[in-house]
């Protein structure tokens, strides 16, 4: 059993063997958060409680299991929203306490690396991932089951971040990912060309950083918008956020596949809400597949949150010897470098 409440996505499900996927309950706030224009953390932890106990019921009886098939729980203790990341692991805990079942605490990035194994039976490690998501963009080496590496990431906005900010200037409401996506598809993606950064830092073996920066391509985009506006210029909204997509997605996939080369991986997985971006799906499989690499991209409904993914964490993490104990608590900051083992 899987569960996760970080953020804005109630969710519980059932997972046998780490593969296969008996259930998935997802109570999404989104309707509830739209108003505001992004997540407000204390209406998502209030949301998070009325609902958890009902989806952890539904999880189970979607699988058509009762707790006696379950072997163990498995939750999503950080990085997230500390308040919501409380009523995941304090319901989990209540759960694993009362049935006497093993508890595994599950780091949420961990999570959506390995909703690809939920989704691609024959995947194993090692492979290069690429996590994506509204708080994370990070190249991570999976060496194994539960070891990564990272190998770069973003100095400053994540891509979804920046998604959703751009969304937000083009007026086009909360989430923005999806929204861009799909204006992008009737927009010239060439319209603008909007800077790709490329970090000078060179790392210890001689490289060049692999990491991102999406500021300086945000910042590029508002100036761009603000300046056809005060001289009142018609312009395509489409065509900027074709353009926008256009140069964020470049970085992600050149990026990617140099991370990918430097470990001669034949393997690429995306990872995280932005890997259900159809322009980065498309860019990577094309780019990739040029130099002989696989690419492997959950289903939508694995790209952002759910508690498959956390189930499928959690099995790898239990047979790896892995178990929380009643002390477990919520860990909002978590980073891939500081999750102790
Ligand atoms: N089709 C899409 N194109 C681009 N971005 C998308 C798409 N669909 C979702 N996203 C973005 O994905 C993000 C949500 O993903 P996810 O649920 O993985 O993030 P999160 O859980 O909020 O953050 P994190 O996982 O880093 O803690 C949002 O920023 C959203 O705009
Ligand atoms: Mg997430």
């Amino acid at each position: 059993m899987g569960i996760e409440s970080s953020c804005d996505e109630t969710a519980a499900a059932v997972v046998k063997n780490g593969r296969e996927i008996l259930s998935n309950v997802i109570d999404s706030q989104i309707e509830i958060h739209k108003v505001y224009g992004g997540v407000v953390p204390e209406i998502a932890s209030r949301r998070h409680i009325e609902t958890i106990n009902a989806v952890v019921d539904s999880a189970l009886e979607q699988a058509g299991v009762t707790w006696e098939d379950i072997t163990a729980i498995a939750v999503t203790y950080g990085p997230g929203l500390v308040g919501a990341l409380l009523v995941g692991v304090s319901t989990a805990k209540a759960l694993a306490y009362a049935l006497k079942k093993p508890l595994v605490a599950v780091h949420h990035i961990k999570g959506h690396i390995c909703a690809n194994y939920a989704a691609h039976p024959e995947l194993e490690p090692p492979f290069t991932c690429l996590v994506a998501s509204g708080g994370h963009s990070h190249i991570v080496y999976a060496k194994g089951y539960t070891e990564y590496e990272i190998m770069g990431m973003t100095r400053d906005d994540a891509a979804g971040e920046a998604f959703d900010k751009i969304a937000r200037v083009l007026g086009l409401g909360y989430p923005g990912g999806p929204k861009i996506d799909a204006l992008a598809k009737e927009g010239d993606p060439h319209a603008v060309e909007f800077p790709r950064v490329r970090m000078d830092k060179i790392d210890k073996n001689d490289k060049a950083s692999l990491d991102f920066s999406f500021s300086g391509v945000k910042t590029a985009v508002i100036n761009h918008i603000h300046r056809l506006e005060q001289r009142g210029e018609e312009y395509s909204r489409a065509d900027i956020a074709a353009s926008f997509q256009n140069a964020v997605t470049d970085a992600l996939c050149e990026h990617t596949i140099e991370a990918a080369q430097r470990r001669d991986s034949d393997k690429i997985v995306l990872a995280g809400g932005v890997a259900a971006n159809s322009a980065l799906r498309d860019k990577m499989r094309k780019m990739a597949g040029e130099k002989g690499i696989n690419v492997y991209c959950p289903p939508l409904v694995l790209c952002t949150d759910n508690a498959v993914m956390i189930a499928a964490a959690g099995y790898y993490e239990y047979i790896s010897g892995s178990r929380a104990g009643m002390s477990l608590n919520a860990c909002a900051s978590l980073t891939l470098e500081n999750e102790k083992e």
